[in-house]
C-alpha cells in the first residue's frame, strides 16, 4: 500500500490550481449580523437577518440562495451563468451551467495551497492502533500520480472505472484521480460477491478496474483480486485491472493486471486537472430499486460536490481543525458524500474506518476516538444497537471528550439507541443528529441541525429538512397533505443541487420511478410522519425495498437469485423487523411439484446462491417453505400479507376477501409457527 512516510510534502500547484485559486481566494471582511458569522455568504443576501430567514430564504428565493454559497465555496475555472434549470415532471435537472471546475482541485489543490501539511485522511487501519496519516500534500501527490498513470493506460475524460477496493487511501486517491483527468468512477462495495460486480462493471461498461490483492477487515483477508479475476470472466469490456497491495501477499498476475504502487513511482507528481463542466459525471453508484437490476445512480460535478460540503459543513457543525469520523464503507453514498467528498472539499481530516465495531472488542469506535481525537462521530443505528448490547463499559473506558456531535444514518434509529447514543457515548452533552437521505438525493436532506444551537431535538426523528429542501407528504390520491400530525408519501417539491440526474443507460426507469408517481414532485420512496409541531420523522420504505444494517436490497433481488434454483418454483422475500439489523430477510419458498429434498440442504443451497451472487447481508435469515403463496384473484402474490405474518401482526392483516384462496393464509401462518419454534428449541 502507499506509504504515507517517504512520501514528498513539496506541493506543486499546477498552473490551473494557481489561476483559479487566485481569483477564487477573496475574503469577505463583511460581518454585518450574526448569520454572516453563521454563514459568510448569507451576508450578501438581501433581507437576510437570522437563521430562520436564511432558512426561508433557501426555499423561496434557492436560485440566490445556491448562487451565493455555489460562488462562495467552490473554486471555480469559469463561472457558471445558469444557476438552475430544472424541470422535475421530465425528470431534469441541471446546476450551475456554464459553470467549469475541477472537483480533485477543489477537494485537494486549494487547501494544498494554504496548509499543505494539514492531515487529510486517517487511515484507523484494522489492526488496531497502526493508524496513518496522510497530508494534503501527500493525497494530491498520490492523485497526481495515479491520474497520470490512468491517462498513461488510456483512461479517458468520460470513461467510467470501477473501483473495487476497502476503505483505504488508495481508494480516495482513485476516485480523486478519476476525478482529475475526467473519468467519471463506480466504486462497488467490496462486500458484494463476483456476479454482482461484473453486473454493475457490464452495465456501466467500464474497461478499467481497480482493486487490491486482498482486503482486511475484523482480522480476516478476503481475495478481493481473486474476486475480480472471477467477475472480468465475464466482462468483455475490461482491458486492465490496477491491483494495490493491501497485504504482503502476492497474487497472481496475468497480463491485465497492473502493479498499481510500483506504476505510480514512475509517474510525475503534477497532473494537469480536466477542466469539468458542471453537468459532466462524477460518479455512478448502483443501489437497489424494487426491481430485480440495480440502478446505476448519476451524480455530477458542481451541484453534487457543493451539496455534500454544505451538508458536511452545517449538519455536523463541522470547524475548521476538527476530525471528522464516518464510519461508512466508501462503497455506498454516506462513503462517497461524508468520508470523501464533503469533508475533503471543506479541508476537512478525515477518517477511513477499515475494521468493524466489535474488532478486536466492543470499545473499537470509543477506543478510535480517543486516540484520533475524533470531534464528529457518524455511524450506523444497527452498530449502536449491537454495542448497547454489550453494555456501557466498552464505551466508559475511553476519553470521549473530544466529541461533539454524533450523526446517525442509513436507517431508522428506535429511541432506545437513540438515548443509549447519547447519554452513554456522547454523555448527554453532543447532539445527536439523525440524518435522512438517500443515495438519490446525493446529501443529507432532513436532520436535527442545523437550527439554533440550542433548539430542541427529539429522539429518534430527522426533523427539520436542510437549506433549500422543501418536502411535502402525499395522500394515496397523489394530493399534497398541508396538516400537521399526519402521515404520507415523502416528495420533495423542489430540486437541490445534490439530487441524482439520471439512471445510467435508463433516463426512462429514473423518470418512471421517481418523477411519475407524483407528477411535478421528486418521490423518495419513503412514508413520513410530520408531527404537530412540523418536524419530520421516517415511517419506512413504501415499495418492495428493505433495509438491512443499514444496507439496501430489493425483495425482487433476492428473489431472482432463490428462483434460479432448479427446485424452486416461486418464492417471495419480505423484510422483518430484527433487533440488531433494522430488518431481516424473510423467505417463503415454494418447491417444485415431485421434488424431494431435505429442507435443511436446500435452505443452506438458498443462503450459499444469494451470498454467492449478491452478497453476505442479502442472505434469508429465515427460510420458510410452503405449499402455495397468497394470491389475489389475478394472480399477484399478496405481501403484505406476508409481511402481517412474519412480524406475528395477524390481527392487522387487513381484508383477506381478494384473495384467491383464503386457506393459503392460515398454511402460512402455520408454517411461520413451526419454523419460528423449530428456530427457539
Ligand atoms: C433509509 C443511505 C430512517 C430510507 C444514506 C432511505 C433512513 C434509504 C434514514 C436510503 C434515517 C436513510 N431514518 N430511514 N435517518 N437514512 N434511511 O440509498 O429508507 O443506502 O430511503 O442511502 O435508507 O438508503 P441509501
Amino acid at each position: 500500500m502507499w506509504l504515507p512516510c517517504g512520501c514528498t510534502s513539496k506541493y506543486v500547484a499546477s498552473s490551473f490550481a494557481r489561476r483559479t485559486l487566485a481569483s477564487y481566494l477573496h475574503v469577505s471582511g463583511r460581518s454585518r449580523c450574526n448569520v454572516a458569522a453563521f454563514m459568510p455568504e448569507a451576508a450578501g443576501l438581501e433581507g437576510v437577518s437570522g437563521r430562520a430567514a436564511l432558512r426561508e430564504l433557501s426555499v423561496s428565493n434557492s436560485e440566490s440562495f445556491w448562487a451565493a454559497v455555489a460562488r462562495h465555496r467552490l473554486c471555480w475555472s469559469t463561472p457558471f451563468h445558469t444557476v438552475q434549470d430544472c424541470d422535475l415532471s421530465r425528470g431534469k435537472i441541471k446546476w450551475f451551467e456554464g459553470g467549469k471546475l475541477n472537483v480533485s482541485v477543489n477537494c485537494l489543490d486549494r487547501h494544498v495551497h494554504t496548509c499543505p501539511e494539514r492531515v487529510a485522511l486517517i487511515w484507523e487501519r484494522d489492526e488496531r492502533g497502526s493508524e496513518m496519516k496522510y497530508t494534503y500534500g501527500e493525497l494530491l501527490e498520490m492523485t497526481c500520480r495515479l491520474g497520470n498513470l490512468l491517462r498513461r493506460h488510456s483512461v479517458k475524460r468520460g470513461d467510467c472505472v470501477t473501483i473495487y477496493m476497502p476503505t483505504c487511501p488508495l481508494a480516495v486517491a482513485s476516485m480523486l484521480a478519476c476525478a482529475r483527468i475526467g473519468a467519471a468512477h463506480n466504486v462497488v462495495f467490496a462486500g458484494f460477491s463476483a456476479d454482482a460486480l461484473a453486473e454493475r462493471i457490464r452495465d456501466a461498461q467500464s474497461s478499467t478496474v481497480i482493486t487490491v490483492n486482498q482486503g482486511v477487515r475484523g482480522g480476516k483477508v478476503t481475495e478481493l483480486k481473486k474476486t475480480v479475476d472471477t467477475a472480468v470472466q465475464s466482462c468483455p469490456t475490461v482491458k486492465q485491472v490496477f491491483v494495490a497491495m493491501r497485504t504482503d501477499n502476492p497474487v497472481t498476475m496475468t497480463a491485465r493486471d497492473i502493479a498499481m504502487e510500483e506504476e505510480m513511482l514512475k509517474e510525475d507528481v503534477v497532473c494537469e486537472p480536466a477542466v469539468m463542466n458542471s453537468e459532466d459525471v462524477l460518479f455512478l453508484l448502483y443501489t437497489s430499486g424494487s426491481t430485480g437490476k440495480p440502478k446505476g445512480l448519476v451524480h455530477t460535478q458542481a451541484g453534487y460536490l457543493l451539496y455534500a460540503a454544505l451538508t458536511h459543513r452545517y449538519v455536523f457543525s463541522y470547524h475548521d481543525g476538527d476530525v471528522f469520523g464516518c464510519v461508512a464503507d466508501i462503497g455506498w453514498i454516506t462513503g462517497h458524500s461524508y468520508v470523501v467528498y464533503g469533508p475533503l472539499a471543506n479541508g476537512a481530516t478525515t477518517v477511513l474506518f477499515e475494521s468493524t465495531p466489535i474488532y478486536p472488542d466492543p470499545g473499537r469506535y470509543w477506543d478510535m476516538v480517543e486516540r484520533l481525537k475524533i470531534n464528529q462521530f457518524y455511524g450506523a443505528p444497527t452498530a449502536i444497537r449491537l454495542l448497547l448490547k454489550y453494555g456501557d463499559q466498552w464505551v466508559n473506558k475511553y476519553d470521549r471528550s473530544t466529541l461533539k456531535t454524533l450523526g446517525s444514518v442509513g436507517e431508522p434509529i428506535n429511541t432506545e439507541a437513540w438515548e443509549w447514543y447519547h447519554r452513554v457515548v456522547g454523555d448527554g452533552r453532543c447532539p445527536v443528529v439523525d440524518t435522512w437521505w438517500q443515495t438519490e438525493t446525493g446529501g443529507i436532506c432532513i436532520a436535527p441541525r442545523p437550527s439554533d444551537p440550542d433548539a430542541e431535538i427529539v429522539p429518534g426523528m430527522a426533523m427539520r429538512p436542510f437549506f433549500g429542501i422543501n418536502p411535502v407528504l402525499m395522500d394515496t390520491e397523489g394530493e399534497v397533505l398541508t396538516s400537521n400530525n399526519t402521515s404520507g408519501a415523502l416528495c420533495m417539491a423542489q430540486p437541490w443541487p445534490g439530487m441524482a440526474r439520471t439512471i445510467h443507460n435508463n433516463h426512462q426507469r429514473f423518470i418512471d420511478t421517481y418523477f411519475q408517481p407524483y407528477p411535478g414532485y421528486f418521490f423518495t420512496g419513503d412514508g413520513a410522519y410530520r408531527s404537530e409541531e412540523g418536524y419530520y420523522q421516517i415511517t419506512g420504505r413504501l415499495d418492495d425495498v428493505i433495509n438491512v444494517s443499514g444496507h439496501r436490497i430489493g425483495t425482487a433481488e433476492i428473489e431472482d437469485v432463490v428462483n434460479q434454483c432448479p427446485a424452486v418454483a416461486e418464492s417471495a422475500v419480505v423484510g422483518y423487523t430484527h433487533s440488531i439489523k433494522g430488518q431481516g430477510v424473510y423467505a417463503f419458498v415454494v418447491l417444485k411439484k415431485g421434488i424431494d429434498v431435505q429442507e435443511a440442504d436446500l435452505s443452506r443451497q438458498l443462503n450459499g446462491m444469494v451470498s454467492e451472487k449478491i452478497a453476505k447481508y442479502a442472505s434469508p435469515d429465515f427460510i420458510q417453505f410452503a405449499k402455495r403463496l397468497p394470491k389475489t384473484r389475478s394472480g399477484k402474490i399478496m405481501r403484505r400479507v406476508l409481511r402481517k405474518v412474519v412480524e406475528s401482526d395477524l390481527e392487522g392483516l387487513g381484508d383477506l376477501s381478494t384473495l384467491d384462496d383464503p386457506a393459503a393464509v392460515q398454511e402460512i401462518i402455520q408454517g411461520h409457527e413451526k419454523l419460528l419454534s423449530k428456530n427457539r428449541s
